[in-house]
């Protein structure tokens, strides 16, 4: 089992974060990989390497600190338009990633799913992906969502070629189409809107990310770069999102 956290935080006086109000989902779009690598005089290569060291300690912690969702952007469509070699090298470690972690993960009760179009990944990651899903389906830990060739626009294209496919075999009624129903067709179905979206290497933007899911998501942009996002780090996210009011429109509670 992975070790305690609380313990080596609170000898170690970090983040004072309310254990009682840790975000149900957290979401995080893991950026800077290559800055983090540049920054070093090294190939971006070696910082998506890195970025994978900083996955496994955020796995880690978030399964500790009692998160139930932790959605990860590893892939967006978006990310095909790089060289093919980074491309290649991306989908490399994401397959010795699987191959790796599944057993610890699996020990530790977390359920390993994907969001995106999974179809379109090379087949080796497919081949890992399927057995992590199948190995991890009946955990009753951390749920963590890859989000691989994810896109938030082609998810609501899909969430719409659905529902219409339904409407004309008559299962669904459009005047009974509603936030609820619709919800249903997404990635995330059954699963809540994150309430934290962190994004690391300090850029102020959505990238294509969990487009309908974001509505009332806080947003905590931190100026690390990916790899180097640690637990401390974290819990200092937490620590913010948790001086937030969350209003959803309504009026504030003082
Ligand atoms: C994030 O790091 C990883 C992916 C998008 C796959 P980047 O590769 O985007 O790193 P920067 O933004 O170029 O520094
Ligand atoms: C977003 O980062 C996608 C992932 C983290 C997987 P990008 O680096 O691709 O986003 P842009 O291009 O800076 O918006
Ligand atoms: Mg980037």
């Amino acid at each position: 089992m992975w070790p305690s956290l609380w313990k080596r935080h609170k000898s170690k006086g970090f983040a004072e974060v309310d254990r009682k109000r840790i975000p149900c989902h957290i979401a995080i779009i893991m950026d800077g990989n290559g800055r983090w690598a540049h920054r070093r005089g090294l190939p971006r290569s070696l910082g998506h390497k890195a970025g994978v060291e900083a996955l496994r300690v955020i796995v880690r912690a978030c399964s500790q600190l009692g998160v139930k969702y932790l959605t990860v952007y590893a892939f967006s469509t978006e990310n095909w338009r790089r060289p093919k070699e980074e491309v290649g090298v991306l989908m490399n470690l994401l397959t010795e990633y699987l191959r790796k972690e599944l057993e610890e993960l699996h020990g530790n009760a977390v359920v390993v799913k994907a969001l995106g179009r999974i179809e379109e990944l090379p087949q080796e990651a497919q081949t890992e992906l399927f057995k992590a899903f199948e190995r991890t389906k009946e955990n009753p830990g951390l749920v963590l969502n890859l989000a691989l060739n994810y896109g938030g626009r082609a998810e609501l294209v899909e969430v719409v070629r659905k529902a219409s496919q339904d409407i004309a075999k008559g299962v669904l009624e459009p005047e009974k189409l509603d936030e609820h129903s619709l919800s249903q067709y997404l990635y995330t179905a059954g699963m809540p809107d994150p309430d934290l979206i962190i994004r690391t290497s300090g850029e102020m933007r959505l990238s294509n990310f969990l487009l309908w899911q974001s509505a009332y998501s806080e947003i905590v942009v931190v100026p690390e770069y990916w790899p180097d996002f640690d637990e401390k780090a974290l819990l200092q996210a937490i620590q913010t999102y948790q001086q937030r009011e969350r209003r959803f429109g309504g009026l504030s509670k003082g």
